[in-house]
């Protein structure tokens, strides 16, 4: 996605070899315009299949994920990282893993808002070894719900996720593929 590739080359700031900062339109601040042009993106890219649900995880999927459910008019989900206390039970729930963090969260949804009825996509801001997808595969699967596919903002294409879960027969669609961060520059897949 050209526009959304320029927006990461004008604004994102390469921190380190691993880790892409782009705080001022998806991080922290969020470009709307741009995020109704990623909506619009997962949906084209998703024409050919039928979306009952969108899930995500707070706090940065949301954005990109609402976008698209207002495109083609599905509800999202997304899961919470802490539990509050109005969500203590009826939940599905996993363990994720982040190496960067060097943390692990118990994700989870509750269970009235997935069902084996549900067609799901799943919507992530950026995909470096796909643990938060793996954690929201695994709560898609407790709910016995099918699931089209993974929408990701931002792949970092140099490390596992992406292809872990392709090896798997899992669609991912990444709308910008970071192929490398050497020497402070972003460079794209093609
Ligand atoms: P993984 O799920 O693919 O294994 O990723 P990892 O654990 O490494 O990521 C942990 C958090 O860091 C996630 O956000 C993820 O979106 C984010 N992240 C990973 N690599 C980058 C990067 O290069 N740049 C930026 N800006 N973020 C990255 P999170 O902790 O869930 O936070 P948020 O969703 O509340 O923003
Ligand atoms: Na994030
Ligand atoms: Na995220």
């Amino acid at each position: 996605m050209q526009l959304l590739k320029d927006k990461i080359l004008k604004e994102g700031r390469v921190l380190s070899d691993t880790v892409l900062k782009v705080d001022s339109f998806l991080n922290h601040q969020i470009d709307p315009l741009l995020m109704k042009e990623i909506g619009e993106e997962f949906a084209n890219r998703y024409s050919d299949e039928v979306i009952t649900k969108i899930l995500t995880i707070e706090s940065s999927g949301i954005a990109p994920a609402t976008m698209l459910g207002l495109v083609i008019g599905a509800p999202v989900v997304f899961a919470r990282k802490r539990k509050s206390l109005t969500l203590a039970d009826n939940l599905y729930s996993s363990k994720v893993h982040s190496f960067t963090k060097n943390e692990t969260n118990e994700i989870s949804v509750s269970r009235d808002f997935l069902s084996p009825d549900d067609n799901v996509l799943i919507i992530d801001d950026f995909l470096a070894n796909g643990e938060a997808v793996k954690g929201l595969l695994d709560i898609a699967q407790q709910a016995e719900a099918n699931v089209i596919g993974v929408g990701i903002v931002i792949e970092k294409g140099f490390q596992q996720g992406g292809q872990l879960l392709r090896e798997q027969g899992i669609r991912v669609e990444s709308l910008a593929n970071i192929k490398s961060l050497a020497n402070g520059q972003v460079e794209f897949f093609d």
